[in-house]
């Protein structure tokens, strides 16, 4: 046991890399010639995303507080004159799948689509369903260096990257450019991403993932309201604040279909019933004591859990519209504005791992070991149950804190993890 230990608390954390706007294209322009022997019309990209705060607030109608990662979805494409859609992937590209644009739709029908291509023809079949089609059929080829897997969102990265490129090449006019986006076409591309998740996947999320790789901005956080889809830029210039993001990928394995995650959003739309509301973000904060009375008082079985459920919630949307008010006026995050955004970043975790109930050790440790090490503000991040921590870390520390956590890995028996350094970047949009 001792040996285990000191072998892994010199062996140095891994940093998965992002790849440039040069590598990223010419990883999946070379994949797209070697599949289909040919030259693609274009490349284009979605990044994955680390939300700051906010999280299982979307279906609940709340606020949440994303950023865009600089490590990115590529997929080069080219439009067909037929509906045929072929696609490839680093993973699989000994064998390009076929398939076609007028048999897929939803899981469970006919023509449900298998794995990774769920996300890209869904989201063609999303399209059309929403009016912009007939859609023409494709060739792509991707190549991703989100972690799989991971709690980085991607898939919302993969979707978002299908859906500006279609914009694209079928001339639909919705996604502008990152630096001039389209809000309001951005808006109905993200809508598309979400029920190719909900509906071809089968993945019953929220929709907050999709909105940060469409929406978010460079050097900015972005304050999304998930009533309206209403998006702000708030600013997070982390490096002029000599600070960093670190984001720890716990491998420890989650899956956003294996039911946990729906059964927290099944006992948040049980609460709102009972309290007679359309969503949970309708409970105020002074509200909040009489409106878990009103839950005890309702005979439900299991109504602490509901209790539990709501708290979290409108707590979370309340942490969340402190730390963008706080973020807002653009002042370098220093004194006591850092310590109040890691107090808040602190406060949610505390609340996913008490009252939702949706952390698990490797998370936990994370986060623990990083506050230890001095992280100002250290919490979950995504769905939980697996996936990624984030660790807000004066940027001479992160190799300590990064070194800290393989260290309390290795003595807890976990996975080795991995980590990702979380610069604010841009939304999707076009390369080559
Ligand atoms: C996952 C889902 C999102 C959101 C988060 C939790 O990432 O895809 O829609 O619900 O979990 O905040």
């Amino acid at each position: 046991m001792r040996e285990t230990t000191s072998t892994a608390a010199h062996t140095p954390p891994v940093f998965s890399p992002a790849l440039s706007d040069e590598e990223g294209p010419r990883l999946a322009t070379d994949l797209f010639r070697e599949a289909f022997d040919a030259e693609p019309d274009g490349v284009w990209y979605a990044p994955g995303r680390v939300n700051i705060i906010g999280e299982h607030t979307d279906y609940n109608g709340g606020l949440a507080m994303p950023i865009a990662l600089p490590h990115r979805a590529f997929l080069a494409l080219r439009r067909r004159d037929d509906r045929t859609v072929r696609l490839v992937s680093p993973q699989t590209r000994d064998s390009v799948d076929v398939l076609n644009l007028d048999v897929i739709g939803p899981k469970g029908t006919r023509g449900e689509v298998r794995h990774w291509n769920a996300y890209v023809a869904g989201v063609a079949w999303a399209l059309e369903q929403d009016g912009l089609g007939p859609l023409p059929g494709f060739d792509a080829a991707l190549y991703s260096c989100v972690p799989l897997g991971g709690g980085l969102s991607s898939s919302a990265a993969l979707e978002c990257a299908t859906a500006v490129a279609l914009d694209d090449v079928a001339s639909l006019g919705l996604a502008g450019t990152p630096d001039e986006p389209d809000e309001a076409g951005r808006a109905r591309l993200v809508t598309a991403c979400v029920r190719a998740e909900n509906e071809v996947a089968g993945a019953p999320t929220g929709g907050m993932d999709q909105s940060a790789s469409m929406r978010c901005g460079a050097g900015h956080a972005l304050k999304l309201d998930c009533r309206d889809g209403s998006t702000q830029q708030v600013p997070f210039d982390l490096a002029a604040a000599g600070l960093a993001l670190l984001v720890i990928d716990t491998k420890a394995k989650h899956s956003l279909v294996d039911g946990q995650y729906g059964a927290r959003r099944a006992a948040c739309e049980r609460s709102a019933e009972l309290l007679g509301v359309d969503l949970l973000a309708d409970v105020s904060t002074t509200g909040l004591d009489a409106a878990l009375d009103r839950l005890r008082a309702s005979g439900e079985s299991d109504v602490e859990v509901l209790v539990r459920r709501t708290r979290h919630v409108v707590t979370e949307i309340d942490r969340t519209r402190r730390l963008v008010d706080l973020l807002q006026d653009g002042a370098p995050l220093a004194g006591d504005k850092l310590a109040e955004a890691g107090a808040l970043m602190n406060g949610s975790h505390d609340s996913l791992r008490d009252d939702y109930e949706c952390t698990c050790p490797e998370l936990d440790v994370a986060v623990d070991t990083a506050r230890e090490l001095g992280a100002h503000g250290a919490r979950m991040t995504g769905g939980g149950f697996g996936g990624s921590a984030i660790a807000l870390v004066d940027v001479d520390r992160v190799d300590e804190v990064a070194r800290g956590i393989v260290a309390a890995y290795a003595r807890h028996g976990f996975n080795e993890p991995a980590f990702l350094d979380a610069t604010p970047s841009a939304p999707a949009g076009r390369l080559v």
